[in-house]
């Protein structure tokens, strides 16, 4: 695992689209894994300055996510679908239909079907990944198991709260949703994680402990063979972590 402390949450952003900006050039048709949440916002915003005034050329690109609500309509704001269009593609000259967000919507079976069979036929070049605060990858929450492939997740009383801020009362924080499982996320050629945020305890077990516990997903990118961990400095000395 390569761990890189960025002095700031722009320079964290810079370097993580570095990484996207490298896998797009080497092979203009590769899938990447993209993720929701705060964290990339700056990554996705500097993607769009790269396409806009450096050329950097989505035209070819294919692209699935990790997760998306159950119950939330593609047009709701707060669907992984929407935040999407709005923080990436509607900036960057990617195809539309070449972008894949799992339906939160109709039948969760059906959903969960396709979803598998896209990930199955699909080789993922980098994963962008974000993180809980508790750990959790995509929507893959803490537990005494872990799932392999995409699957309905309950989320945890921590998640709603995390995301309430999102939504107008906690009451409307979907209590569903559908994820990659962390076997999905496993073999994408390379997880890139951007970590900022409240999220010491997660940090703590991925950077200060050697345990791989399904109780902290996120500990399980040390099984990774190339995962790069961006977080910044002032993150890194709160929990007393040096290179
Ligand atoms: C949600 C998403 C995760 C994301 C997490 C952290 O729960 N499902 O993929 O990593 O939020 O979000 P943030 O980056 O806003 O802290």
């Amino acid at each position: 695992m390569k761990i890189i402390i960025a002095k700031d949450y722009q320079e964290a952003s810079c370097l993580a689209a570095d990484i996207i900006e490298k896998a797009v050039r080497e092979n203009p048709s590769c899938t990447l894994g993209l993720a929701t949440g705060s964290s990339p916002v700056g990554m996705y915003q500097e993607l769009a300055r790269r396409c806009a005034e450096e050329g950097l050329d989505f035209s070819k690109i294919h692209s699935v996510n990790l997760d998306e609500y159950v119950g939330l309509e593609p047009t709701h704001d707060q669907s992984y679908r929407y935040f999407m269009d709005d923080n990436l593609f509607n900036h960057i000259n990617i195809e539309k239909a070449n972008t894949y967000v799992a339906k939160g919507v109709g039948d969760v079976e059906e959903n969960l079907r396709e979803f598998n069979a896209v990930l199955d036929r699909t080789e993922i070049e980098v994963q962008v990944l974000g993180v809980g605060p508790d750990g959790h990858l995509g929507f893959n929450e803490p537990g005494d198991t872990l799932y392999d492939g995409a699957h309905k997740e309950v989320l945890d009383e921590s998640t709603i709260d995390a995301n309430q801020r999102f939504f107008a009362s906690r009451d409307d924080v979907p209590r569903y949703a559908v994820t990659m499982g962390m076997g999905n996320i496993m073999r994408a050629k390379k997880l890139l994680m951007i970590v900022s945020g409240k999220k010491q305890d997660a940090m703590k077990a991925l950077l200060l402990s050697d345990k791989i516990d399904p109780k902290c997903p996120v500990t399980f990118l040390r099984l990774h063979r190339d995962a790069t961990v961006i977080l910044e400095k002032s993150l890194a000395d709160e929990i007393g972590f040096q290179i």
